[in-house]
């Protein structure tokens, strides 16, 4: 049984036409602008389905509302699916007097749910700060499914060496070559940037990566490929959390930008639902 929470909306058609049984929930604003919640109906187990996307916060206590209101009406099981997860990127401190803010929110989400799921989670070492059973879903499959007509038989590449494991993932699933872009200083005040022994020439390339922002990273990325003599380049990435003007400016960089619909956006064409109903 789904309950579905207002950063989840867009999953909704497609989880009920693949059979998703969903249970009805009230999601308002009161004037003062406080969430209100309420879950019409019952049983024994839910999984709560929000993305985290901005307004953020508003989404996070929602989940919170959500599983109090769940537990209140006698659900016993409770799992959240949150496909992107906000606060993932400060996992650390790098100011003293900071908080490790992705550690705040699984804890809260902690005092309600057994279970959360994250797709391609930006340090999946911090569900070890979830109480309960933490899973870091891989969008791997649907990533490779998505692009492996158009890329044939080129090659896949992270933008920087962190990103290995996604770039290897894809690839393993499409049976090609993968590596990374690294960093290397050629003088006090230039830094070269370029794929690690792999010859781009001539091959479509795909670069993963877990999240687009201002799409520097691709932007940059595509620039040095195009350099040495790549063919088509497409970036697939899972998150799209994109700053003002970057789906123009990436698109216009590359072939063809494709995005999941963690977080809605014209652009996100590869649908996680399928995965979702898997979990
Ligand atoms: C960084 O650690 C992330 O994995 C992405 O590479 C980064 O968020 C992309 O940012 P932008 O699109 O602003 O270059």
């Amino acid at each position: 049984m789904f309950v579905i929470g207002s950063g989840g909306r867009h999953f909704e058609k497609e989880l009920r036409e693949l059979g998703g049984e969903v249970l009805e929930v009230e999601l308002r604003k009161f004037p003062d602008g406080e969430k209100y919640v309420r879950v019409l109906g019952s049983g024994k187990e839910a999984t709560v389905v929000s993305s985290t996307f901005a307004p953020q916060d508003e989404k996070i206590v929602e989940l919170l509302l959500i599983g109090d209101a769940l537990r209140e009406s006698g659900f016993q099981r409770l799992r959240a699916v949150v496909p992107y997860f906000a606060y993932s990127r400060q996992d650390r401190v790098t100011k003293e007097g900071e908080p490790i803010s992705v550690r705040a929110i699984m804890k809260a989400l902690g005092l309600y749910y057994d279970e959360l799921y994250v797709f391609d989670l930006h340090n999946p070492e911090t569900l070890r700060y979830f109480p309960g059973k933490g899973i870091n879903v891989s969008p791997a499959g649907v990533l490779a499914k998505y692009f492996a007509e158009k890329l044939g038989d080129g090659i896949v590449l992270a933008p920087d060496r962190g990103a290995l494991n996604r770039a290897r993932a894809v690839a393993e699933k499409l049976g090609l070559e993968y590596s990374h872009f690294e960093k290397r200083r050629i003088s006090p005040t230039e830094v070269e940037m370029r794929p690690v022994d792999i010859d781009v020439r001539g091959k479509n390339v795909l670069i993963v990566d877990d999240i687009i922002s201002t799409g520097g990273t691709m932007i940059r990325a595509s620039e040095i490929l195009k350099k040495l003599g790549a063919g088509k380049i497409f970036v697939g990435v899972t998150h799209g959390v994109f700053a003002e003007g970057a789906i123009k400016r990436v698109s216009e960089a590359v072939d063809e930008l494709a995005v999941t619909n963690t977080i809605p956006t014209p652009v996100s064409r590869i649908s996680i639902v399928p995965e979702i109903l898997r979990l």
